[in-house]
């Protein structure tokens, strides 16, 4: 599954190309600061007015959320799956003392973007922080390479959680972790997917795709991964991000149809942790 210099890279699914090529999703106001989540709002005031700064903040405590579930993370090799325009993946080698964190994206236009507005971190830490095209069903880098894999708000674009599974195993060392974050369907009933594609335009045109929870760890475990661990965050997600979106966005408008889908139990944040066994 290697993939050799010069062999066809994984095809970028046309709702994937267009929403982080000529739409450059993270270009919107909604997002802020280099990130492209929801964010993690758990200790900010919602009750009082939101600034920007609030919204930077939720972003940045969802990397720490998930790289608190990698710890240790002193002196390790990280990859970061989906790193979109890379902000996430230059604090964690600022703040979690990796050695290297690699950020790979399918798309070509984000790793341009992520480059260029981490190029004096790419400068003034050489060799420490690399970009690099490929997909999660197909990563282009050798057996065991990572001691940590982590990967924000991407899952979802995934088309093939089985082919991802394997690689997240074959690319981590023996003893590696992985930590996953993004929103998955709770349970395994079938009428979930045409649900969400009613409320969220996201799910309609085939940008975000409708994964399960038991799908997911069903693929992981069928990889050889082992400890796998599921927490819900949608409580400290759904709330924060529709009341930083109530100031510009209707009720019932595609970003805030989210928080509907969570009360009516269709749709949820998650954390899952894995490990790749030692023996
Ligand atoms: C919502 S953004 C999240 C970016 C970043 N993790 C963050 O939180 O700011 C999702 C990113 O995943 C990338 N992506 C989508 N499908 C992918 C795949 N199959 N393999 C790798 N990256 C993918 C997209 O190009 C996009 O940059």
């Amino acid at each position: 599954m290697t993939q050799c210099p010069g062999a066809t890279p994984q095809p970028i699914p046309p709702a994937v190309q267009e929403a982080y090529g000529p739409a450059d999703l993270g270009s919107m106001p909604m997002f802020a600061g280099g990130f492209i989540n929801f964010g993690y709002w758990q200790g900010i005031d919602l009750d009082g007015p939101l600034t920007e700064g609030d919204r930077i903040s939720s972003q940045l405590a969802m990397y720490r959320h998930v790289l608190g579930a990698l710890a240790p993370t002193e002196g390790l090799c990280a990859l970061e799956v989906g790193c979109g325009l890379g902000a996430g993946g230059a604090m964690a080698l600022e703040e979690y003392g990796f050695a290297r964190v690699t950020g790979m994206d399918i798309h070509p236009q984000q790793l341009e973007r992520a480059r260029r507005a981490n190029s004096g971190l790419l400068s003034r830490r050489p060799g420490r922080l690399h970009f690099a095209q490929g997909a999660a069903e197909d990563m282009p880098f050798g057996d065991g390479e990572f001691d940590r894999l982590l990967s924000v708000e991407a899952a979802q674009h995934f088309r093939d959680l089985d082919a991802f599974a394997r690689e997240t195993a074959r690319v981590l060392r023996p003893g590696g972790r992985a930590a996953v974050t993004s929103f998955f369907v709770p349970d395994a009933d079938p009428s979930r997917a045409g649900r969400l594609a009613e409320l969220l335009d996201t799910f309609a045109s085939g940008l975000d795709v409708a994964h399960t929870v038991p799908l997911l760890t069903g693929s992981l475990e069928r990889a050889g991964l082992t400890g796998v661990r599921v927490t819900s965050i949608g409580a400290s997600v759904w709330p924060g991000w529709d009341r930083w979106l109530s100031g510009t966005w209707k009720p019932d408008t595609w970003p805030r149809n989210f928080l509907r889908a969570y009360r009516e139990g269709i749709l949820d944040y998650f954390t899952v942790t894995v490990e790749r066994p030692t023996g």
